[in-house]
């Protein structure tokens, strides 16, 4: 029987275990660039199977949170290349998770104060996370997008090209594509933010079309066995909304399988929230997504989260049913959670106000095993 301990290959990356670190946003990167305290942080956590990067936008109009490190600047390969390297030192394997947040963003974050970009110009009523002029953070509402141009999309798809090859270029083994969680891509592939009447709005072909060319782009780009791709079936995060998820991500699911990518990461229910979460009526079916990828021909690693713990990890990996569990809270929390899952150590509590901005408190001061005192 496969253990959630046994080593694996997730598309060309060959992994020590079938645990991930999730993707996390920290906003300890100020000037969208990674720096020493970055370094410590993953290097940390290098015992994870697979780092998924916290959210990296591909390009400034991406960007949606304060201090948030990109894949844009020159100085931010540099900074992500320390980040690689320490990982790769300790023996662990790191993907960068690439980003455009759409509409959940504010002007003060966009190139020249410009509005937000989206499929449709709906407001995300929701908050994003800015910086205040005397350093300190603030929750402030995202601002009212403008609906991309047809004309502007190619420039969407070749931003994530760049991104990816980027990502290559500062050491990663490869991207996740942000595809979940109400962000840009996801804004196109649901109904309550895709109004569009053009060929990327309408019918389930339609809305998934922009998902999909970003997934071809950046598979040429660096290769299938390198690309992975995230999604949120349900999520109402950031105020996202999909009355009948299930036929397109069948159908999704379905297109995926044809093309050959490292991992398909499904976050089952809301992020950070109920996992039986559900939009429409029914129930969402993850098996059925799940056998939809496969009956294509789909051969990527099938990645879960959320809300899982040891007992519901290692019975999602011996079952069959996921190949890989990604972890985000108790990675927070925990440098060393592969060993404590596999030796039942308990577990150090995150702690919420630290999530998002501030230094190394609560960021790299939780202690390892090796740490706390007998
Ligand atoms: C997140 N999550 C998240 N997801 C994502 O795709 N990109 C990101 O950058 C972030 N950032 C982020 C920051 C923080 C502080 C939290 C708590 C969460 C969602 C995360 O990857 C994961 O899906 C949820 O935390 C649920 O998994 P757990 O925590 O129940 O294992």
């Amino acid at each position: 029987m496969t253990s959630l301990f046994d080593p694996t290959t997730i598309g060309d990356i060959a992994v020590q275990n079938r645990v991930a670190m999730a993707p996390l946003t920290r906003n300890r990167s100020p000037q969208a660039v990674p720096n020493d305290l970055n370094v410590v942080y993953y290097e940390q956590r290098a015992s994870a199977g697979l780092i998924i990067t916290e959210g990296t936008p591909v390009t400034q109009q991406g960007q949606g949170y304060a201090d948030v490190p990109g894949l844009y600047l020159p100085q931010a390969i540099e900074g992500w290349k320390k980040v690689t390297e320490a990982v790769h030192q300790r023996g662990g394997k790191i993907v960068a998770q690439i980003w455009h947040v759409g509409r959940v963003s504010h002007t003060s974050l966009q190139p020249n104060g410009d509005a937000p970009v989206a499929p449709s110009a709906l407001p995300a009523n929701g908050k994003t996370y800015v910086v205040n002029p005397d350093g300190s953070g603030a929750f402030v509402e995202t601002s009212a997008p403008r609906a991309l141009e047809l004309s502007e999309i190619p420039g969407i798809v070749e931003d994530f090209r760049k991104g990816a090859r980027a990502a290559i270029a500062a050491g990663f083994d490869g991207v996740e594509i942000h595809g979940a969680n109400g962000y840009l891509i996801d804004q196109f592939l649901k109904r309550g933010a895709n109004q569009r009447s053009d060929a990327y709005g309408g019918s389930i072909e339609n809305r998934a079309r922009l998902l999909l060319e970003i997934v071809d782009a950046v598979a040429a780009e660096i290769g299938g066995g390198r690309t992975g791709l995230r999604l949120s079936p349900v999520t109402p995060a950031n105020n996202i909304v999909e009355e009948e998820p299930q036929p397109l991500f069948d159908y999704v699911a379905g297109e995926l399988g044809k093309r050959h990518l490292a991992f398909i990461h499904v976050i089952e229910g809301a992020t950070g929230g109920p996992r039986d979460f559900k939009q429409g009526n029914e129930a969402f079916d993850y098996h059925a997504m799940k056998s939809a990828y496969r009956a294509a021909g789909g051969t990527g690693a099938w990645m879960v989260n959320n809300g899982y713990d040891a007992e519901s990890a290692k019975a999602a990996v011996e079952s069959g049913y996921a190949d890989v569990v990604a972890f985000g809270r108790t990675f927070i929390a925990n440098p060393d959670l592969v060993e404590r899952l596999e030796t039942g150590a308990p577990l150090n509590k995150p702690e919420v106000e630290t999530f998002y901005g501030g230094g190394a408190k609560g960021y790299t001061d939780y202690p390892s095993l090796e740490a706390v005192p007998a």
